[in-house]
């Protein structure tokens, strides 16, 4: 644009001069007019052209933001396996601009050997007694998504401490799309004792007195990471005071 306006003004200005040479000229104008007409044209032409579309809004952006200036504790996400506490987790935490912790890598990265190991080597009460300390020092945190093992928050001592000093979200799945969702069921250890499906059913019904206490529900049955993420986000908007 600023191109054309230079190059028309050049014009202009040559028409200007060249004109009282060509008073007398008639052949000489409409070949001096030619060059004025065509650039009108064409500035007319790119008035009419469409605008550049105008950017979208980004709701889950807004939505974060929003949320994020209302967030005073940590976010914890409780449930069974494969309901999609640490994908979900991490997402939502991305989105919110704050960290991520999964209470699970920390162990794994405190004790140097894998979830499955230390239940073989140490057994399970060895086990909880590290998750309950770990998340014990992140519930005391700043605002951050934490993504638990499934079976935290049903050790009475690690609930009570969650529901009093963080914001608990329940991820809730039916046992056939928490089985789709884990594939390879080697690094559960809980599920090595039988059918899976099984298995995760009758934790279901163990565990959902446990899970009933956290501070949100949250059905994510049908749901992709970024469907379930935007839940949680909608739900966190629900639950939160507006300042
Ligand atoms: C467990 C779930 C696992 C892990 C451990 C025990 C449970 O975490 O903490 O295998 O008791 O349900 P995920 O829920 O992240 O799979």
């Amino acid at each position: 644009m600023t191109i054309l306006c230079r190059q028309l003004g050049k014009v202009t200005r040559h028409v200007i001069f060249l004109r009282p040479f060509c008073e007398n000229c008639q052949a000489a104008r409409p070949l001096l007019l030619f060059p004025l007409t065509i650039c009108i044209a064409m500035l007319a032409l790119m008035k009419d052209s469409p605008k550049p579309a105008p950017r979208k809004p980004n709701p889950a952006a807004e939505l974060a933001g929003s949320i994020a200036a209302r967030l005073d504790r940590p976010v914890v996400l409780v449930g069974l396996m494969g309901s999609g506490k640490s994908a979900v987790g991490r997402r939502a935490a991305k989105q919110l601009g704050i960290g991520f912790k999964d209470s699970d890598q920390l162990i794994v990265k405190a004790a140097g050997i894998s979830i499955a190991e230390i239940f073989e080597l140490a057994g399970e009460v060895k086990f909880r007694e590290m998750e309950q300390k770990t998340l014990g020092n992140l519930a005391l945190a700043s605002p951050q998504v934490i993504a638990t093992g499934g079976g935290a928050f049903c050790q009475d001592a690690t609930a009570d401490l969650l529901l009093q000093h963080t914001l608990t979200i329940w991820l809730k799945a039916s046992p056939a799309t928490l089985l789709s969702r884990i594939g390879n069921t080697k690094t559960r250890p809980l599920l090595h004792n039988g059918d899976p499906l099984t298995m995760l059913t009758r934790l279901d019904k163990q565990r959902a007195l446990f899970y009933k206490k956290a501070h949100i529900h949250l059905d994510t049955d049908g749901l992709s990471t970024y469907e379930a993420m935007m839940a949680l986000l909608h739900a966190l908007d629900t639950h939160l005071p507006r300042q």
